[in-house]
């Protein structure tokens, strides 16, 4: 780790004594502040490992290092995070090696995991080796006062599924971006009759964060950064005042409001996508973004991936990037405007180019 992401860290340091809210119990805290429970925490996010079986115990080295690496910084997170979230392909092709290679680099993590699983971990055995052995499927927790819901995003419809008679051919069909073959995501029927069951309990007032692999909105359907039934998945969510989706799956810096949902996707440590080729948002019901992001640079192998850190106060999201070879980026939710705001790259005119060129 640079310079840089060092000061970064001693600074946080500092900040973790003045906030030592964060080690205290929380009826301190209160008496301290004299208002309202501060409910200030952080988790970490690592997604889209992609690790890749070749033979033998041979693997794909570049997102091995990946992996590895994000797991080594977020080790030395300080203050630690209160859990850490893996948003989704941990596998490239689905393969038993590979996730069992991934939950290995990932058990050297003290710290509990929140497991969302991805297309390439579901598509060869359709679940099961994940359900016996890593995490359900869909399911939703409490932490200091958030409710968090996980969903399994990446589900499809049935008779695509039932086209494909080798369990690898259907993985395959499923795994390319660029894929005319492929079929878009779905949460379905029964998750979305669980998932209203499950918010029943809670009052509006309740934050609550949605961890989804696919993006839960519509982005751009050639390339599957698309949920069908994303409307449906909004509605239910609707009546709730603090609402933040965070996704994997697209491999890049998104961040967006619909309504009253604020929408957060999390970068690979494998490699990242480019940004759609076009913008035109009629063609392809691309919703309007509140800010352009950064665009990676898809010949730097390292240009748009790294892990993230994400602070919750008081319900609502910080998003902190921490890019391996470009400057940390932090999304914060502005209050005021309603929507996630980028606390540097506002205006598109003065936007400095992200990259490093040799
Ligand atoms: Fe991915
Ligand atoms: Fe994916």
């Amino acid at each position: 780790m640079g310079k840089k992401g060092l000061n970064r860290r001693s600074f946080l340091k500092k900040a973790g004594v003045v906030a030592a809210a964060t080690t205290l119990p929380l009826k301190m805290v209160e008496v301290v502040y004299g208002n309202e429970p501060e409910e200030k925490f952080t988790f970490a996010v690592i997604s889209d490992a992609h690790l890749t079986h070749i033979q033998g115990t041979k693997f794909v080295r570049n997102f091995d290092e990946g992996l590895k690496r994000a797991v080594t910084e977020v080790s030395f997170m300080d203050p630690p995070p209160d859990f850490v979230v893996f948003g989704g392909d941990l596998a490239q092709l689905g393969k038993k090696e590979e996730l069992e290679h991934g939950m290995e680099i990932l058990s050297q993590l003290e710290f509990p995991i929140k497991f969302v699983i991805g297309e390439h971990d579901f598509y060869l055995d359709l679940g099961e080796y994940w359900v016996k052995n890593i995490s359900p499927l869909y399911y939703s927790f409490d932490h200091k006062g958030v409710h968090f819901v996980v969903l399994n995003s990446i589900l499809t419809y049935e008779q695509w599924i039932k086209k494909f008679k080798d369990p690898m051919e259907r993985m395959l069909n499923m795994a390319r971006l660029d894929n005319p073959h492929g079929s878009p995501f779905i949460v379905g029927e029964e998750q979305r009759a669980w998932l209203k069951k499950d918010l029943a309990k809670y009052k509006p007032d309740t934050p609550v964060i949605v961890l989804s692999h696919s993006p839960l909105y519509k982005i751009f359907k050639p390339w599957n950064f698309w949920t069908d039934d994303a409307e449906e998945v909004q509605a239910l969510l609707g009546r709730f005042k603090k609402v933040t989706v965070m996704h994997g799956h697209v491999h890049q810096i998104i961040y967006n409001q619909i309504g009253n949902i604020s929408f957060y996707a999390f970068m690979s440590t494998a490699w990242p996508w480019p940004y759609p080729p076009t913008y035109k948002q009629a063609e392809n019901n691309f919703p309007k973004m509140t800010v352009m992001m950064n665009r990676a640079d898809p010949f730097h192998e390292r240009d748009g991936t790294g892990w993230s850190y994400v602070d919750v106060l008081r319900g609502r999201v910080t998003h902190h990037y921490e890019l391996w070879e470009n400057r940390a980026r932090t999304v914060y939710y502005d209050e005021k405007l309603g929507h996630p705001v980028d606390k540097e790259y506002q205006d598109p005119s003065k936007r400095i180019p992200p990259q490093i060129h040799y």
